[in-house]
C-alpha cells in the first residue's frame, strides 16, 4: 500500500537533512509504529508522506508511492481527492485543528460536503454516527457542542472520527495520545485498534511512547536523528532489541493506563 523509498527531506537548500536514506513499506490494514527521540525526524516523515513539510521542507531524493502511484509528482487537483479520503491524518491535539469557538457539528458538515456532495442533514447525521463510533455517546449532543466544552480525550476522538469519516485506507498519526492522560491514552489507543478491525485502516503512528507503539503496532521502526536505527517486528523489537539505542528506549518506557505494556 505504501512504500516510502529511499527518501531524504531536507529543510532549505543549506540545512542539514532532517531524513536520510528512509525506506519503510505498510501493507493494508498494517498497523507501523514510528518511535524516537523529540526532533528525529518523525513528524517530518508523516508530514512528507502527505505532501505537506513546513517551511521550506522538501524531498530531496528518493520516492513515496501509494497504491503503486508516486505521491510526489500528484497534482494539487489529485491531493484533494486523495486527502482525507484514502489518506488522512491525526495530530497530537486535533483540538488545535478544530475552531475553538464553532461548534462540532458546523465543521463536521464542512469537512464532509468539501469531501463529498450530500445534504447538510446527510452530512450531519454522518458525522453524529462517526463521533458514536469513535465511543462517544450521544453523538447529537457532541455535534451541538463546542470545542471548549469538551475534555482533551473527547476532542482527540472528534478528530479521529473526522478523520476516519471517508474510511481512508491509510491513517497517519502524530503523537494521537501524548496530548492525553494516561487512562484516556489506553482508551484511545484501543479505539483506534478497533478502526483498523472494523474498516481495514493501514495506520503508521508516530510516537515518543515506546508503550503506545508496543501496544498497537504490527512493527515497529526506532528512528534517531533524521535516520532508522533498527526496524522489525513488535515480538523483534520488544523481545531481541538489537541497537543499544532501542535498548536505551525500553529502559524508559512509561506505563499507559496503570499498565506497562512493554
Ligand atoms: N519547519 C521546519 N523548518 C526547519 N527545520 C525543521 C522544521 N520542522 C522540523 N525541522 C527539523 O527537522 C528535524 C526533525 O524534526 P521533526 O519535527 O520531524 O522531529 P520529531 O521526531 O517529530 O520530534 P518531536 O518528537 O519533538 O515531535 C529537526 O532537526 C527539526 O529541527
Ligand atoms: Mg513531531
Amino acid at each position: 500500500m505504501l512504500q516510502i523509498q529511499d527518501i531524504s527531506v531536507s529543510y532549505g537548500k543549506r540545512g542539514a537533512l532532517a531524513l536520510k536514506n528512509i525506506s519503510l513499506e505498510m501493507k493494508p490494514g498494517e498497523i507501523l509504529g514510528v518511535v524516537g527521540e523529540s526532533g528525529s525526524g518523525k513528524s517530518t516523515l508523516l508530514r512528507a508522506v502527505l505532501g505537506c513539510l513546513p517551511g521550506e521542507g522538501y524531498v530531496s531524493q528518493g520516492d513515496i508511492l501509494f497504491e503503486g502511484n508516486s505521491l510526489l509528482t500528484c497534482s494539487g487537483e489529485e491531493w484533494r481527492r486523495l486527502r482525507g479520503r484514502e489518506i488522512s491524518i491525526i495530530f497530537q491535539d486535533s483540538g488545535a485543528m478544530i475552531n475553538p469557538i464553532r461548534r462540532i457539528g458546523s465543521q463536521f458538515v464542512e469537512y464532509i460536503l468539501t469531501h463529498e456532495h450530500m445534504s447538510r442533514r446527510e452530512a450531519w447525521n454522518r458525522g453524529a454516527k462517526m463521533l458514536e463510533g469513535m465511543g462517544l455517546p450521544q453523538g447529537e449532543r457532541m455535534m451541538r457542542s463546542y470545542p471548549f466544552q469538551l475534555s482533551g480525550g473527547m476532542r482527540q476522538r472528534v478528530g479521529i472520527a473526522m478523520a476516519m469519516t471517508f474510511q481512508p485506507k491509510l491513517l497517519l498519526a502524530d503523537e494521537p495520545t501524548s496530548a492525553l492522560d494516561v487512562s484516556t491514552q489506553a482508551q484511545i489507543v484501543r479505539q483506534m485498534l478497533k478502526l483498523r478491525e472494523s474498516y481495514g485502516t493501514g495506520i503508521l503512528v508516530v510516537t515518543h511512547n515506546l508503550g503506545v507503539a508496543a501496544y498497537m503496532a504490527d512493527r515497529i521502526l526506532v528512528m534517531r536523528q533524521g535516520q532508522v536505527v533498527e526496524a522489525g517486528s513488535r515480538e523483534e523489537i520488544l523481545g531481541n532489541p538489537k541497537e543499544a539505542y532501542t535498548k536505551e528506549l525500553l529502559a524508559s518506557v512509561p506505563a499507559m493506563g496503570g499498565e506497562r505494556f512493554v
